[in-house]
């Protein structure tokens, strides 16, 4: 019985986050974002890397931006933490280490349980876009956050 409970905790964990593997290495969506596994040996499935093109007519336009994605045991029905490693300006992201304040960022602080990593980039990527952020000076370009 034991056994059979915690099968129950992790296999939709586990099954849901095979899936968003498989679409990550397919290649699903417009190509404006990818994430995939950090280590393909990462059993469980935690430690993830994103990506996100900036979009065309910000200043963010012509950059690549490099993402960790963590999924911790609770996912999906926790959100992810996300920390840009790339260095951006951008409200919503402490600026001495890229992390992404949850509270921020629409889809993370309404998070559901039917979101994915994907669905958190491209809200990312649309905030990106928002008059606010979009026209931000930006440091220069290949910086990274050092922690
Ligand atoms: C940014 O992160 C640092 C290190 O965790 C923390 O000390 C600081 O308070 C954060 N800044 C903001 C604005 O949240």
């Amino acid at each position: 019985f034991l056994m059979c409970a915690s099968l129950q905790l992790k296999v939709p964990r586990n099954f849901r986050l095979l899936e968003e593997l498989e679409e990550g290495q397919k290649g699903v969506g417009d190509g404006t974002v990818s994430w995939g596994l950090e280590d393909d040996e990462d059993m469980t499935l935690t430690r993830w890397t994103g990506m996100i093109i900036g979009p065309p007519r910000t200043n963010y336009e012509n950059r690549i931006y490099s993402l960790r994605v963590e999924c911790g045991p609770k996912y999906p029905e926790v959100p992810p933490t996300v920390r840009y490693v790339t260095k951006i300006s951008m409200n919503g992201i402490n600026n001495s280490n890229g992390m992404v304040d949850a509270r921020s960022i629409p889809v993370l602080a309404k998070w559901q349980n039917s979101y994915s990593i994907k669905v958190v980039l491209q809200d990312l990527r649309r905030q990106m876009m928002s008059k606010e952020n979009m026209k931000l000076p930006q440091p220069p370009e290949g910086q990274t956050y050092s922690n």
